[in-house]
C-alpha cells in the first residue's frame, strides 16, 4: 500500500477516483486514524465521512434518524449552481422525483411497485433473453481482429438489457447511452452535456414521455409497462414520478453494471491466477461475482442526512448534518476483510457494501448479478486468452465510475 499525501476532503474530488490506489491508500488512513471525520472544505456543503463498514451498516439501517431526503450526493456547491443555472434555474426535483430521495412510506410504496420484479423469481423470465444477449455481445469479439477497447463492450451490453426492459429499440440506444452518461458521470469532461447534467435529464423525460403515453394506451406485461400504469392511492403517477422510475432504472442500471464488468475484467487481468483458477472450477462463479463487486464497488457514495441529535462512532451528530457514506471503504475495510487488497474469487464471506443496506439496498441486485454471471460465463466458454493493450483510464467522478477505458488483446477458442 503506498502513503497516502491527499487530504481528506480529496473524498469528494472527482479526479481523485482517477487514481485507485491513491483513493485506497487516502480511505485506509482515514479508517486508522479517525474513521468519521467531519470534513470543512471550500466549495463544498459540510459533511460526515462514514469510512467504516460497521458505521455505514449503522447509518443505513437507522432510515428514520437518517434519512435520504433532501440531498442524494456531495458534489461542489458550484457544480450544483452550474448546473442550476444551465437549466435555467429549475431544481431537479422540479422535474422528477425518485426512488433515492424518497423516505419511509412514500419510499417503500414506490419501490413496492416493482420490488417482486427485480427477484430472482421475478427475473426468471426475463434470465434467457440476458444470456442470449451475453452470447451476442462476446460474439462480437469473434469478428474484431483480436484488439478491442473492451469497455465499448461492457457499456453496450447492460445498457441493452435495461433499455429492452425500458421498451426502447436499440435504434435508440446510442441516445440512451449518451444521456445516461451525461447524467451519472456528469463530472467527467469525456461525459458532460451541453447543457449539464439536468439538460441531459429533459432530453430523456421528453423521450420517456412518448414512451409512457403509449404505454398507459396499450399496456402490455414489460417491467415498462408495470411503471407506466402504477398507481399509489388508485392514483395514476405524476409525469414527474412516473418519470424518476424510468430514469432512476435507465441510469442506476446501466453504468454501475458496466464499471464492475470492465473493473472485473481488468481484476482478471492483473491476477491471471484467479482467471485460470476459476476456469478449472467454474462452480466458483458466483462468489467470484461477489469479489468482484467487492474489488469495484462502482458506486463511490451515498449521502444521508441526520433528522436528530445523535452519536455515531462516539461522534456529536446535530439534526440536519449530512453524511457521505464512502462504499469503496466499507468493501476493504480490514476489520472485516483478510488481506482486502488482494482479489480472490472464492473470498467468503463477503458481506460487500456495493450494492448499499438496509430498505434502499440497490433494488437492480439480482438482476445485476445475472448479467455479470452470464457475461463471464460466455467470455470463459469463448475466450481462451485475454490480456492488457495498453493503459486502462478511470473516470473522474466521486458518485458511479471505474474503468471508461481497457484496452486488450485477446484470441478466441476454435469452435
Ligand atoms: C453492479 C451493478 C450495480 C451496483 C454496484 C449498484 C449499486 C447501488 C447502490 C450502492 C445503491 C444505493 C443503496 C443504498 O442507498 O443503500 C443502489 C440503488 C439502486 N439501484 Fe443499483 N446498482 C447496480 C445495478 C443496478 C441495476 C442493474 C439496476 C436496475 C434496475 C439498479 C437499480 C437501482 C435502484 C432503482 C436503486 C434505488 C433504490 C432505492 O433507493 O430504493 N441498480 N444501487
Amino acid at each position: 500500500m503506498q502513503e497516502s499525501t491527499l487530504p481528506i476532503e480529496a473524498i469528494a474530488d472527482a479526479r481523485t477516483f482517477t487514481d485507485p490506489a491513491a483513493l485506497n491508500a487516502l480511505l485506509a488512513r482515514i479508517r486508522k486514524t479517525d474513521p468519521l471525520p467531519y470534513i470543512e472544505a471550500d466549495d463544498y456543503p459540510p459533511f460526515w465521512l462514514v469510512s467504516r463498514h460497521s458505521d455505514i451498516m449503522e447509518v443505513e439501517r437507522n432510515p428514520t434518524r437518517f434519512i435520504n431526503a433532501p440531498r442524494q450526493v456531495i458534489f461542489p456547491l458550484s457544480y450544483e449552481a452550474q448546473a442550476r443555472a444551465a437549466s435555467g434555474g429549475v431544481e431537479t426535483a422540479a422535474v422528477m422525483r425518485n426512488l433515492v430521495l424518497m423516505d419511509g412510506a412514500d419510499h417503500k410504496a414506490y419501490r413496492d411497485i416493482t420490488q417482486s420484479y427485480f427477484t430472482p423469481k421475478g427475473l426468471a423470465a426475463i434470465v434467457g433473453d440476458i444470456e442470449v444477449l451475453a452470447k451476442e455481445f462476446i460474439g462480437r469479439m469473434d469478428k474484431a481482429d483480436g484488439e478491442i477497447d473492451f469497455a465499448d463492450m461492457a457499456m453496450a451490453f447492460p445498457l441493452r438489457v435495461i433499455m429492452t426492459m425500458l421498451g426502447v429499440p436499440q435504434e435508440d440506444e446510442p441516445l440512451m447511452m449518451r444521456l445516461t452518461q451525461q447524467t451519472l458521470s456528469s463530472q467527467d469532461p469525456e461525459f458532460q452535456a451541453k447543457g449539464g447534467a439536468r439538460a441531459a435529464m429533459m432530453e430523456m423525460f421528453a423521450y420517456f414521455k412518448n414512451i409512457i403515453d403509449a404505454l398507459r394506451i396499450t399496456p402490455d406485461d414489460t417491467l415498462a409497462s408495470v411503471v407506466a400504469n402504477a398507481r399509489v392511492d388508485g392514483e395514476l403517477l405524476s409525469d414527474r414520478d412516473v418519470f424518476g422510475y424510468f430514469n432512476i432504472i435507465a441510469t442506476a442500471g446501466h453504468d454501475t453494471t458496466s464499471y464492475a464488468l470492465t473493473g472485473g475484467m481488468l481484476a482478471f487481468m492483473q491476477y491471471p491466477e484467479q482467471l485460470t483458477k476459476l476456469r478449472a472450477d467454474p462452480a466458483l462463479m458466483p462468489l467470484a461475482i461477489e469479489e468482484i463487486l467487492r474489488w469495484t464497488t462502482p458506486v463511490k457514495h451515498f449521502c444521508r442526512t441526520a433528522t436528530e441529535d445523535c452519536e455515531v462512532a462516539g461522534k456529536a451528530i446535530k439534526a440536519g448534518d449530512h453524511f457521505l457514506l464512502s462504499f469503496p471503504s466499507g468493501s476493504f475495510d480490514e476489520t472485516i476483510y483478510d488481506d482486502p487488497y488482494t482479489f480472490r474469487i472464492d473470498r467468503k464471506p463477503n458481506r460487500h457494501l456495493a450494492f448499499g443496506t438496509g430498505p434502499h439496498v440497490c433494488l437492480g441486485q439480482y438482476l445485476a448479478r445475472f448479467e455479470l454471471q452470464s457475461f463471464f460465463r460466455e467470455l470463459l466458454d469463448r475466450v481462451e486468452h485475454i490480456e492488457l493493450a495498453g493503459e486502462p483510464r478511470f473516470v473522474e467522478g466521486s458518485f458511479v465510475g471505474g474503468v471508461k477505458y481497457l484496452p486488450v488483446r485477446y484470441t478466441m477458442k476454435q469452435q
